[in-house]
């Protein structure tokens, strides 16, 4: 199985995600240095530079689509389209993602009373809010984006593509709650979505 790890961040055995040895993976991450590590842990896989925005793939290039907390640094309606183009049909999509209260911990516990980091956390706190209520995000200077996820918003962003089976649940973990989110392209699908996200 071709297998994408989306914003590998410095590489993992991906056991956790039921990757075995038999399966291709390919890792993508912006951070070069991050690449670096992975590459060095994992010489049989393949790892590129890129953004989860623009995928540097043909359409239908991935069987399966993995992502490990990295969507929530990405505008998310863009890598879903990327996702759902380079996916074969039927192709199986898995995330996990930030939940709200990740958001709200990161602004009481580590943002306040420092200003820079309270202004940016109240972005990421009210993206979060918008990514609930429209299933988009907006990125912040520079284009630096983050928030948090929720159901409903990803529902709206999933449906909004095509994908389907789409499966939400929640666990308790040491960094706090996690989210996790599973869908399918559908066997008929093409390879672009119905609607492409702005
Ligand atoms: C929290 S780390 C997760 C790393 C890894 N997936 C894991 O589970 O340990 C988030 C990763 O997403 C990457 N990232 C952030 N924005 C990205 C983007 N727009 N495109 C690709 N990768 C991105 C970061 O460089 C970082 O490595």
């Amino acid at each position: 199985m071709r297998v994408l790890d989306l914003g590998c961040g410095p590489g993992s055995d991906l056991v956790a995600w039921d990757v075995t040895a038999s399966d291709e993976v390919t890792g993508l991450d912006i951070n070069i240095n991050n690449l670096a590590i992975a590459k060095a842990r994992f010489p049989k896989r393949s790892y590129l530079r890129g953004a989860g925005e623009s995928l540097p793939f043909d359409d239908h290039s991935f069987d399966r689509i993995i992502s490990g907390v990295a969507l929530p640094y990405m505008n998310i309606q863009k890598a879903l389209a990327e996702i759902y183009r380079t996916l074969v049909p039927g192709g199986g999509l898995s995330l996990t993602l930030h939940a709200p209260a990740f958001t709200l911990a990161e602004l009481v516990h580590r943002a306040i009373p420092k200003p820079v980091p309270t202004i940016f956390r109240l972005y990421v706190m009210a993206n979060g809010v918008y990514f609930h209520c429209t299933g988009k995000t907006v990125g912040f200077l520079r284009g630096r984006t983050e928030s948090f996820q929720t159901e409903r918003g990803m529902r709206s962003a999933l449906d909004r593509l095509g994908f389907e089976n789409l499966s939400f649940s929640w666990k308790r973990g040491p960094a706090g709650a996690m989210f996790f989110v599973s869908a399918t392209k559908s066997k008929a699908a093409s390879s672009s979505p119905a609607i492409r996200a702005a």
